[in-house]
């Protein structure tokens, strides 16, 4: 089986081609992130118009990159949601228009079950798994159980890591995305030096909360000398915001696996997947918290964490070949929970 898969829901067009051999036949990725770069964030409307005018470009190179042609296709897979909305429906007019075309069928795919299932590309992980997804936009715990079956065991109250990554690095003029930023600041940095708070530490259950951590970010910031922020403070305030938001994971990463054994006690796999896994101080966090559980740890290679084709490739071609392909009139959903079934979690700013 072979899949055409887009995606578009956020700042980079992408398209890749995959086999159920779960080889990667062909890919093609065009960041955005200098467009958006002199705002400090994602600006939905230069996004569209972005996805509009590269999407048919990034198709044809990785259709051509992969040596295949529409006619070699079984199916067309697009991220439909959750995303910005304009670029979303980019991506999954594009897909539709192939699969009318070819006469293939279309897989609307939901962007977070790219992200939770490329570890079963990239190291054929069995379910059920256990399913760290922290990217830009979510922080949740998931059973994964299968395709389209998760169950949701925690997410965050207020933001997510990665906006807690982007926000600090604003606050310290280190740019956008902060992600990477931050993470390559830290390593010069003394994670002891500033005393960072543990939200949630101690509380029951793994609900994440971010918020107070960059709030302490900013205090700690404004309590140096002004107009002084040397290097050093930068790499400091990183590495100490980074320890916190290792710790908080491993915290309620440590509550998800007790949770997870309770239906689940022969569960083998930790998998960590969306734009923050490719930061490494986490994942050998992460490493050793699964080591100490006798887990597996799974962290899909780093270009394949943030936003990419391939995920929503393989996540179409996981469900066509169980035949849940989607009629061409799907309308795309800016908002689309993995687990629908989840009580919502109460908090200030509560997201999907
Ligand atoms: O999954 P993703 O590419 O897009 C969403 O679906 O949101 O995730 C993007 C997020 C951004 O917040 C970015 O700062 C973060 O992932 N990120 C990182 C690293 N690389 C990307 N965060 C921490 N360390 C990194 N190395
Ligand atoms: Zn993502």
């Amino acid at each position: 089986m072979i899949v055409l898969g887009i995606e578009t829901s956020c700042d980079e067009t992408a398209a890749a081609v995959v086999n159920d051999g779960r080889r990667i036949l062909g890919e093609s990725l065009l960041s955005q992130l200098e467009a958006h770069e002199p705002f400090g964030g994602v600006v939905p409307e230069i996004a569209a118009r972005a996805h509009l005018e590269y999407a048919d470009h990034v198709v044809g190179q990785a259709m051509g990159r992969s040596g295949v042609t529409f006619a070699d296709l079984d199916g067309v897979a697009a991220a439909a949601g959750p995303g910005l909305i304009g670029g979303v429906m980019v991506g999954v007019m594009t897909a539709k228009a192939i699969a009318a075309v070819h006469d293939l069928p279309f897989a609307a795919v939901n962007h977070l079950e790219g992200h939770a299932l490329t570890a079963r590309l990239t190291d054929d992980v069995a379910f059920p798994y256990l399913l760290l997804l922290v990217s830009g936009g979510h922080c949740q715990l998931l059973a994964v159980e299968g395709v389209g079956a998760y169950r949701r065991l925690g997410t965050t109250i207020d933001d997510s890591l990665g906006e807690a990554f982007d926000k600090t690095a604003k606050m310290l003029g280190l740019g956008y995305p902060g992600g990477p930023a931050v993470e390559k600041a830290a390593l010069a940095g003394n994670a002891a030096r500033f005393a960072l708070p543990r939200p949630m530490r101690g509380r029951p259950g793994c609900h994440f909360s971010f918020s107070g951590l960059k709030t302490a970010v900013r205090q700690t910031l404004m309590a140096l000398p002004e107009g002084k922020l040397e290097t050093a403070d930068i790499a400091d305030l990183c590495a100490s915001f980074q320890a916190a938001a290792g710790d908080v994971v491993v915290e309620r990463c440590g509550h998800a696996i007790r949770m997870v054994r309770q239906t689940h006690p022969a569960i083998g796999t930790l998998v960590v997947a969306g734009g923050v896994a490719a930061n490494a101080y986490l994942r050998g966090r992460l490493g050793e918290l699964a080591k100490a559980e006798s887990l597996r740890l799974v962290a899909p290679p780093q270009r394949l964490c943030t936003d990419n084709g391939v995920m929503i490739a393989w996540a179409g071609l996981e469900r066509l070949r169980l035949g849940l392909a989607d009629g061409l009139d799907f309308a795309p959903r800016p908002r689309w929970p993995l687990d629908p079934d989840a009580p919502p979690a109460t908090g200030a700013g509560v997201k999907a």
